[in-house]
């Protein structure tokens, strides 16, 4: 083992939903790591837990045994009031699959991108407002959106708040829960170029997809996830040209762009434009 610690590291969680009879475990003996300016793509079909390791991590659900750290720091340990404290730090932030449920409907958009910040405090009124309008251009959501109501955007607008949201107390570490698979393929490439450009400034991101495909373009490493187990992980490149677990296979051959290939750089550009459509 290395000295320095990772930026997310899951070790062999297993995570129960229900009690007593109605127990079912959901995820078995799940690892991962992130490490910082780090894409990891995390895929399996529905079901197959991937939500539940992202609410594992932000301790919104209780592990049964194994551990979660963030930057060396665990997150399983502690006590709900520290998790709490750790969650308001805004070290770790997350975009939802759906965005609805990031954002409160009775309150307007600029108050919904604010609001990490003020759970945080220590900033001026004026000094969150310009804040929030610094991370709306970011995230290439318009300014005069800011007073409208989540119920009155489209689907690509709410993510866009939705990740302006998740940015704007300056995360380590992003959980992105199916981020562009309810956009237009036009959304998709200029949220999957905010994306890369925040892996440049060095985040690390946990990407949350059924899609192998759109994980491909964009993730440096790829978790395989099959009914709470981890089947296969390693690099994206390996992962897809040479798959391992017949699963992976069967999820490289149903993605159409991706069988027999081997992606370079130019490959992984072209690979993103073509799935841009
Ligand atoms: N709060 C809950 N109580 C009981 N079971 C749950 C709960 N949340 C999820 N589950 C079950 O846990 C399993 C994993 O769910 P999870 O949401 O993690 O899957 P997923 O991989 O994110 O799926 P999808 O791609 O459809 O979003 C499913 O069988 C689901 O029905
Ligand atoms: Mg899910």
């Amino acid at each position: 083992m290395s000295a320095r610690s990772s930026l997310l590291a899951v070790e062999a969680i297993d995570v129960h939903y229900g009690h007593r009879r109605s127990r079912t475990q959901v995820l078995d003996r799940v690892s991962l790591h992130v490490e910082p300016g780090e894409i990891v793509g995390l895929i399996g079909e529905s079901g197959s837990g991937k939500t539940t390791v992202a609410r594992a991590i932000l301790g919104l659900v209780g592990v049964s045994s194994g551990g979660i750290s963030v930057d060396g720091e665990p997150v399983t340990a502690r006590s709900r009031a520290q998790q709490r404290r750790l969650r308001r730090r805004g070290v770790v932030q997350y975009v939802f699959q759906d965005p609805l449920r990031s954002l409160d409907g009775d309150w307007t958009v600029g108050d919904s991108i604010a609001e990490p910040l003020r759970i945080r405090g220590g900033l001026s009124r004026a000094e969150v407002t310009e804040r929030v309008r610094a991370y709306a251009e970011r995230s290439k959501v318009a300014l005069e959106l800011l007073e409208r109501y989540p119920a009155e955007l489209s689907g690509g607008q709410r993510q866009r708040v939705a990740i302006a949201r998740a940015l704007i107390t300056e995360p380590r570490l992003l959980l992105l829960d199916e981020p562009v698979s309810a956009l237009d393929a036009a959304t998709r490439v200029r949220i999957i170029e905010a994306l890369t450009e925040l892996r440049a400034e060095g985040i690390g991101m946990l990407y949350i997809s059924h899609d192998l495909g759109s994980v491909a373009g964009v993730s440096d490493r790829t978790v395989v996830l099959r009914q709470g187990r981890v089947v296969e992980s390693g690099p994206t490149r390996q992962v897809v040209t040479a798959p391992e677990h017949p699963y992976t296979r069967l999820l490289v051959g149903s993605a159409p762009l991706l069988s027999g290939q081997s992606l370079t750089r130019e490959e992984r550009d072209e690979l993103r434009a073509a799935l841009a459509g």
